[in-house]
C-alpha cells in the first residue's frame, strides 16, 4: 500500500489512473465513470469500471479491483515496487534512485545476475560446441537431419552440450564459484562431491523469460530411444532466475507476433515450436517439461485471450489438451484446438506435420481450427456410443465445457449441436445442461445482486457517505466506532473497515479499504461507490439521519430478540420475567412511535383533504398517548 508520503503515495496522488488503464482497456465515458470490457475475463458488454475522481477500478462481471498499482500489478504481472516505477514513467513523474536494499535483497540481486550472466556464457558454450568439435559436428549432423540448417540453429540459439561430462564446469570455472554453477543448475555432484555437468551428449535448447533473458535449458538427448542415456529431453531444473510453471518457451519472442494477431498457438515442445515459427507462424509457445500451469496461462493471458492448443495426437497429448482446456476456459481464453491427422498411419506432432506437408498445408489447417466444444463432440464421437449409459457418459464429459460458455444462447446452440451429432434427445439434453449450469453457479457464486439485498437503504447510504464526505467522515467514524453502531448489521464488515480506515486527516484510500476486505463484501463496497448516480452530496444532517435510521434498525432487532426469547419462555411454560416483558412493551411502544413520527412529519403542512386531516389529528393523539405510556414507564 502506498504510505503517506511515500514517493508510491505521491505517484498514486498524481497519476490519473484513467490514462493509465486507458493504454489497456479502450475506456468510455459513462456517468460519472469510466468504462470497457475487462481485461481480465472475456466479455461482450462492458462491465469494467474506472473512477477518475476516487482513481480505482472495479469490474462488475468477474469482481476484480483495487487502485492504479494492484491494476498495473495484475496486467503486467509485476511487484509492487516496479507497478509504482511503471505508472510513474507512464505519467512523466521522475522516479528516485533505488532505494538502498537491505544486505539480503542486495546479495539476491547479485545472485541473480550472476546467473544470468553464467547462463548467456553457457548457451554461447554450447554453441560453440556445435561447430568447433567433432562431436559437436556429429550432433550437427543429426539436427540437419531433422530439418534444422544453420540459420535456424543461430535464430534459436541451439547448441551442444558433450559427452565428457566436464566440460562446461571446466569453462564456467574460470569465472565461477563451483557452488553458484551449481545453484544455476548448470552442474551436478556426485556421491564424492564432485561436481559435473548436468547436460551431457544433449542438443541444448535456451529457455528465456519474458524479457529474453536465457534463465533455462532443455536438453534432448541425441538419436533415437534405443541410444538414449537418461530422459528424451532434461530440462533445467528450479533455480532462482527460473520457475518452471511461470515461463512459456519463446514467449520473449512471441509476445509481440501474438499481440498484433490477437492468437496464440500453443505446442508442446521445443522442436514444434520452433518448427511453427519457422513456418512463419511467429505467435507459437510452448510449455516445457510440465503441463500448461495457470501461472502460464495468467502470463499469455496478458498478451491474448484466443489461443488454439495444438498437442501431439497421441493419448498423452489429448490428455494434455483436455487438462489445458479446463485451464484456459477458466480464465476466459477463446479457445480452439487443432488435432493433426496423422501421416500414413503415423501421429504427427506439428514439427513431423510441417516437416512431411510444409508450412502452407500446416497454416491451412490452422485456419480451420475448430472451436474447444466442436473438437470435444468430435472425439466423443469417435468413441463407442452404442449402449445409451455410454452416450449419458459421452454428454456428462460434454456438459461441464457446454456450462462453461458466456450466454444462455451459445449454451442452447450447442446443446443442439451436441444432441444432433450424438444423436440423442434435446430436452433430455437441456434438462442435463441446465443442471450443469446452476450447479456450476453454484460452485462459482455467480456474482448477482442478491447479496446485496441484505444490505439495507440507511446502510448503503452511510457507506456512500463516508466515502464521499470528506469535511465530517472522520468525525461519522467517530460516532459510529464509539457506538459500535455498526455491530450486527449486513454491511459490518464494510462499516467497520471503512470506519477503521477513516485517518484524522480525513483521508480515505478505497483501494486499500477493499483490499482488506473478502471477495463478496468487497464486490458490494465497489457497488456501492460505482454504481450509484453522482448523488447529491451528503449533509451531516443526512448523515446523523441515516445513523438514527440504523440505531432504529438496532432497536427492532433487539426487539425481535427479546420477542422471541419470551415467547419460547412462554410455549416451555417458564415464567417469564416481569421486567423483560416490560422492555418488550416499552421497545414495541418506541417502534410504533417512530412510525408515528414519520407519517405526521409526512403529513404535516401538507394536508389537503379531510380525510388527510383526520388521520393527523388521530396520529397526532396516540403519540401523546405513547409519550405518556413511555414516561411513565420510565418512573
Ligand atoms: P515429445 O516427446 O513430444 O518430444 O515431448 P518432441 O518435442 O516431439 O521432441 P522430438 O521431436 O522427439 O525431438 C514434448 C515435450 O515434452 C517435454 C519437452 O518439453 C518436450 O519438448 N518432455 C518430453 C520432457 O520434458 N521430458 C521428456 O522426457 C520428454
Ligand atoms: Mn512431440
Amino acid at each position: 500500500m502506498a504510505e503517506a508520503g511515500s514517493f508510491a503515495d505521491r505517484v498514486k496522488q498524481q497519476a490519473d489512473i484513467v490514462r493509465v488503464i486507458g493504454e489497456y482497456v479502450s475506456l468510455r465515458k459513462s456517468g460519472q465513470n469510466f468504462m470497457g470490457r475487462c481485461p481480465f475475463h472475456a466479455e461482450k458488454t462492458p462491465s469494467f469500471a474506472v473512477h477518475p475522481v476516487k482513481q480505482i477500478y472495479h469490474c462488475f462481471g468477474c469482481g476484480v479491483g483495487g487502485d492504479v498499482f494492484k491494476f498495473v500489478q495484475e496486467m503486467d504481472k509485476c511487484s509492487f515496487p516496479e507497478a509504482v516505477r511503471a505508472v510513474a514513467e507512464k505519467c512523466g513523474i521522475a522516479v528516485p534512485e533505488p532505494r538502498e536494499r537491505t544486505p539480503e535483497e542486495r546479495r539476491a540481486n547479485q545472485q541473480r545476475s550472476a546467473l544470468v550472466e553464467m547462463h548467456r556464457e553457457a548457451a554461447a558454450f554450447f554453441a560453440k560446441q556445435l561447430t568447433a568439435t567433432t562431436e559437436g559436428k556429429a550432433a550437427r549432423a543429426y539436427l540437419e537431419d531433422r530439418g534444422l540448417d544453420e540459420e535456424a540453429i543461430a535464430r534459436f540459439g541451439i547448441g551442444y552440450a558433450p559427452s565428457g561430462g566436464e566440460s562446461l564446469v571446466r569453462f564456467l570455472r574460470q569465472k565461477y564459484p563451483e557452488k553458484l554453477i551449481g545453484q544455476a543448475g548448470l552442474a551436478s555432484h556426485d556421491q564424492g562431491g564432485r561436481i559435473f555437468d548436468r547436460f551431457r551428449r544433449r542438443i541444448m535448447f535456451p529457455i528465456a523469460n519474458e524479457g529474453g533473458k536465457i534463465v533455462a535449458f532443455g536438453g534432448r538427448a541425441l538419436g533415437d530411444d534405443t541410444e538414449m542415456a537418461g530422459p528424451k529431453y532434461l530440462n533445467s531444473p528450479e533455480t532462482p532466475i527460473y520457475t518452471k510453471s511461470g515461463v512459456l518457451f519463446h514467449l520473449d519472442r512471441a509476445k509481440e507476433p501474438i499481440r498484433r494477431s490477437d492468437f496464440a498457438v500453443l505446442v508442446e515442445g521445443y522442436m514444434d515450436t520452433i518448427g511453427v515459427a519457422r513456418a512463419g507462424i511467429g505467435n507459437v509457445v510452448a510449455s516445457c517439461g510440465t503441463s500448461l500451469t495457470e501461472t502460464q496461462v495468467k502470463l499469455l493471458g496478458r498478451f491474448t485471450r484466443r489461443i488454439i492448443v495444438n498437442y501431439d495426437p497421441d493419448s498423452a497429448g489429448q490428455a494434455a489438451t483436455e487438462r489445458s482446456l479446463a485451464l484456459l476456459l477458466e480464465q476466459n481464453f477463446e479457445v480452439k484446438v487443432l488435432a493433426l491427422p496423422a501421416i500414413d498411419g503415423e501421429p504427427a506432432d506439428p514439427d513431423s506435420y510441417i516437416q512431411k506437408k510444409g508450412a502452407e498445408a500446416y497454416r491451412d489447417l490452422l485456419e480451420k481450427a475448430p472451436t474447444f466444444l466442436d473438437y470435444l463432440i468430435w472425439r466423443v464421437k469417435h468413441t463407442d456410443l452404442s449402449t445409451a449409459e455410454r452416450k449419458v457418459d459421452a454428454i456428462s464429459s460434454l456438459l461441464p465445457y457446454v456450462s462453461r460458455l458466456p450466454t444462455a444462447l451459445d449454451r442452447s446452440e450447442w446443446g443442439g449441436k451436441i444432441a444432433a451429432s450424438l444423436l440423442v434427445d434435446e430436452p433430455i439434453l437441456r434438462a442435463a445442461l441446465k443442471k450443469a449450469v446452476s450447479e456450476r453457479r453454484a460452485e462459482f457464486k455467480i456474482q448477482d445482486s442478491s447479496r446485496r439485498l441484505g444490505i439495507r437503504a440507511a446502510e448503503r447510504r452511510i457507506i456512500e457517505i463516508l466515502v464521499d464526505a470528506e469535511d465530517f467522515r472522520t468525525h461519522l467514524a467517530g460516532v459510529m466506532k464509539s457506538e459500535a453502531l455498526y455491530r450486527g448489521l449486513e454491511s459490518e464488515g464494510i462499516l467497520s473497515a471503512l470506519v477503521d480506515s477513516c485517518t484524522d486527516s480525513g483521508k480515505l484510500d478505497i483501494a486499500a479499504v477493499s483490499a482488506k476486505l473478502d471477495e463478496n463484501n468487497r464486490r458490494t463496497l465497489m457497488q456501492v461507490v460505482l454504481e450509484r448516480d453522482a448523488a447529491a452530496p451528503a449533509t451531516l444532517e443526512e448523515a446523523e439521519s441515516c445513523l438514527d435510521a440504523i440505531r432504529n434498525l438496532k432497536g427492532l432487532r433487539e426487539m425481535a430478540d427479546l420477542q422471541q426469547t419470551i415467547g419460547e419462555q412462554i410455549r416451555r411454560r417458564e415464567p417469564v420475567r416481569e421486567m423483560d416483558l416490560r422492555l418488550l412493551q416499552r421497545k414495541q411502544l418506541e417502534k410504533e412511535l417512530i412510525a408515528i413520527q414519520t407519517e405526521i412529519g409526512l403529513l404535516a403542512g401538507r394536508v389537503s383533504d379531510e380525510i388527510e386531516e383526520k388521520r393527523l389529528r388521530h396520529y397526532q393523539a396516540r403519540r401523546l398517548e405513547i409519550l405518556q405510556k413511555l414516561g411513565e414507564a420510565a418512573r
